[in-house]
């Protein structure tokens, strides 16, 4: 058997998907523990919910670091290891329109970044989930994380069949589509936008009758038991990410990280 893994959650809502993780962990699906729960804002719902649960808590205030950044930069500490050139290189922001909106907020997000890497430091972890974080998390953090090459360990839940609908609302945008089928995926996060290898999906039908509250409800319900079971494989040691080459049809190659896990 594994040793327990250490689980880290960071999150900015309800914290729903956070819950199913700490009861599947109490109910011994998941062998392993949540070492803490991190929100970008004080009003995070979730943070009271681990509260009760004896989970320790912290706040990094992302609103007021970056109100505060933009209105008086001096006040805040950029980490001295920070360098936008390489974090906007490693994101492929190549030319981007406004250089100076740019640098604010890669800036902001660094500082930010370095408080959460500070609180996070207090909580040793094998596993950091994002369960609801709002937050585009740079390299600057990832690389600070992700530091054994080809063992990522920052997993994220998304509302949506990905590569379909990336970004923060994609229960909406699959219903606005008009599609018949939505879904959720667990994967490991990359530099881009929710273009991390995929670890596991689910999906649902969406029925004529269906309405965008009863769709993320469906989902949702999807999510709290994919999540689990994502982490589960992570736990049992059956996961490991792989390079994958396929020729294409013109000859050129496509070559894209994936997750393979162990039949058990
Ligand atoms: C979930 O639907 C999750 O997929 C989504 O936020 C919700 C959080 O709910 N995450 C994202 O959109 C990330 N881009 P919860 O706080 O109740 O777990």
């Amino acid at each position: 058997m594994e040793k327990p893994i250490r689980i880290g959650a960071l999150i900015s809502g309800t914290g729903s998907n956070l819950d199913a993780v700490v009861s599947a962990c109490e109910a011994g699906r998941i062998n392993g523990r949540v070492v803490f729960a991190g929100a970008d804002t004080p009003g995070a719902a979730g943070l009271e919910k681990a509260r009760k649960k004896g989970i320790p808590t912290f706040v990094v205030d992302y609103p007021d670091i970056i109100r505060t950044f933009k209105s008086d930069p001096d006040r805040l500490q950029l980490p001295a290891d920070f360098d936008a050139g390489e974090i906007a290189r490693k994101q492929a922001i190549a030319n981007p329109e406004n250089k100076d909106r740019l640098r604010v907020f890669l800036a902001s997000r660094a500082i930010a970044e370095a408080e959460l890497l500070e609180q996070m430091a207090a909580h040793p972890f094998d596993l950091l989930i994002l369960a609801g974080f709002m937050r585009n998390l740079t390299p600057y953090f990832i690389d600070r994380v992700n530091t054994e090459p080809g063992r990522p360990k920052i997993m994220n839940i998304h509302p949506a069949l990905l590569p379909a609908f990336p970004g923060t609302d994609g229960y909406g945008e699959t219903f606005r589509y008009g599609c018949k089928v939505g879904g959720c995926t667990v994967h490991f996060i990359d530099y881009g936008e929710d273009s991390g290898p995929v670890i596991g999906q689910r999906c649902f039908t969406i029925e004529e009758d269906d309405t965008i509250e009863s769709v993320k409800k469906k989902g949702l319900e999807q999510e709290w038991s994919l999540y689990p079971e994502c982490i589960r494989y992570f736990a049992e040691g059956r996961m490991h990410v792989a390079k994958q080459t396929h020729t294409l049809k013109n000859g050129r190659l496509y070559q894209r990280s994936v997750v393979k896990i162990a039949r058990k």
